[in-house]
């Protein structure tokens, strides 16, 4: 089996993170638990970090949020001295809540209201990410308003899409995100951004797609964004200050997956970018990445109890653990892989093949199909699935209303607490029962 970050095995046989015994941790927590390893969360952070150290003189290295957030998480990022990728009003409250900078946020999404525009102006969030012109002129009257000026970068299409190990190169590019550069349109929204009494325009963004293997797609975007602002300052006469070409990077889920060192993207966008404002001779801009999976995906783990062992004799072995698809969604949703391992019987041979199912009434709630796992395993042991720190606690549902699970940071040995176990009493929190539903009492 593969041992992510800190994760180790101790002489009882158990699976330890950040030199804590899991079994312990399912004592003092309950299951499931998303355990977070948080020395390889900043090891992650700093190896972004110091890669642009080594290739390039002005950067800011931005988390994706959306891949990972809570109160602590967002602290983390701060002391890490990374900058914030958020997307709602939800995430720019937790940012709040932690004391982030926000001048280190920067500020996505494709339908931002006007009630979460007015509360990042409010918030003093760094960049606006502008995916439209209706939000450009949005964000042009409500910073009006506040009388301040909204710095932004303006999100296009360079027409790259990146999956894993290939890279599609398209004409015009088909996304509900950011505005095309094919037909002129972002040519337009850069002028109207310039023309804007409220808003700054800073430079541009981009973003090609999520758990990415090949740096061929990061290239051909970097000499496209490039492209694109050269045309802009033929046309205005505007050089931009700063290039986003978003996050991107691979992790590991399974065997087989071989996700490249962030030193090795940055490197290849340094590269690109240098070679390619030399080509025009712009100036070198701030060059800004926004990892989200490559900092957390592999430091997350989820601790189930294993219940119900169901043998159809001849079809397969079902075992039950007491999650599943409301605490882990992208099995269901992008036939995502993992791996697994009984927790607490490491030493055990792995030689009983599992189809891993949680106790969702749906029967799309598989976590993994034919893994193996301990030989002996029974109700009551501990199942550990890897990789779960992207996505995971993030995309949570309340299906079945089961309770959003715990999340513990571990690190030299000890855990805390940063997210506590919902209760039935929060879940039924937001209810509101109208008197004509009331139960009648006996007069
Ligand atoms: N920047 C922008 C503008 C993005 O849209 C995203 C992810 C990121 C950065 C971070 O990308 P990352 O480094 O995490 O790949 N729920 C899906 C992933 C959705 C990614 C959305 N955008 C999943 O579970 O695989």
């Amino acid at each position: 089996m593969h041992f992510y970050g800190t994760a180790s095995r101790n002489g009882q046989g158990h699976l330890t993170i950040g030199g804590v015994d899991v079994v312990d941790l399912a004592r003092e927590f309950g299951t499931p638990l998303y355990v977070m390893d948080e020395e390889l969360i900043r090891q992650n952070c700093r190896a972004y970090v110091a890669a642009f150290r080594d290739h390039y003189p002005d950067f800011d290295v931005a988390y994706a949020s959306k891949a990972f957030l809570c109160t602590a998480m967002a602290a983390l990022v701060a002391q890490e001295g990374l900058s914030l990728d958020v997307v709602s009003g939800g995430e720019i409250a937790t940012a709040l809540q932690a004391g982030f900078p926000m001048d280190r946020t920067y500020f996505h999404g494709n339908n931002k209201t006007a009630e979460e525009i007015r509360l990042a102006l409010e918030a003093g969030v760094g960049r606006f990410v502008v995916d439209s012109l209706h939000e450009l002129e949005l964000l042009n009257r409500l910073a009006g308003e506040r009388g301040t000026t909204a710095r932004a970068l303006l999100r296009v299409t360079p027409g790259v899409e990146a999956h894993t190990h290939e890279y599609i190169s398209t004409g015009q590019l088909d996304s509900k995100f950011g505005i095309p550069i094919e037909g002129g349109q972002a040519l337009d929204a850069a002028r109207a951004a310039l023309q804007a009494d409220h808003v700054e325009l800073l430079g541009f963004h981009c973003h090609i797609g999520s758990q990415i293997f090949d740096l061929t797609g990061y290239r051909v975007a970097a000499d496209r964004m490039l492209a694109f602002a050269a045309a802009v300052r033929e046309e205005t006469g505007f050089t931009p200050s700063e290039l986003s070409l978003g996050g991107g990077l691979g992790v590991r889920y399974v065997e087989g997956d071989r996700p490249l060192p962030p030193a090795d993207l940055v490197a290849c966008l340094a590269e690109a970018v240098r070679s390619g404002v030399a080509e025009r001779a712009l100036p070198l801009p701030k060059l800004i990445v926004e990892p989200g999976r490559s900092i957390v995906a592999e430091a997350g783990t989820t601790l189930y109890t294993v219940g119900t062992i169901k043998e159809i004799p001849g079809v397969r072995t079902y075992l039950s653990v007491d999650g599943g698809m409301g605490d882990n969604i992208r099995p269901a949703l992008y036939h995502a892989r993992y791996e697994c391992a009984v927790a607490n019987k490491l030493d055990s041979e792995r030689t009983r093949i599992v189809t891993v199912v949680g106790r969702y009434c749906e029967s799309g709630d598989v976590l993994l199909t034919d893994a193996a796992v301990a030989a002996d395993v029974a109700p009551g042991d501990l199942l550990a699935v890897f990789a779960t720190g992207a996505y995971n606690y993030s995309m949570a549902s309340r299906y079945n209303r089961f309770p959003t699970p715990a999340v513990v940071f571990v690190r030299d040995g000890r855990a805390d607490l940063v997210v506590r176990r919902e209760t039935f009493a929060d879940m039924a929190a937001c209810d509101v029962l109208p008197p004509r539903f009331r139960p009648r009492t006996e007069a």
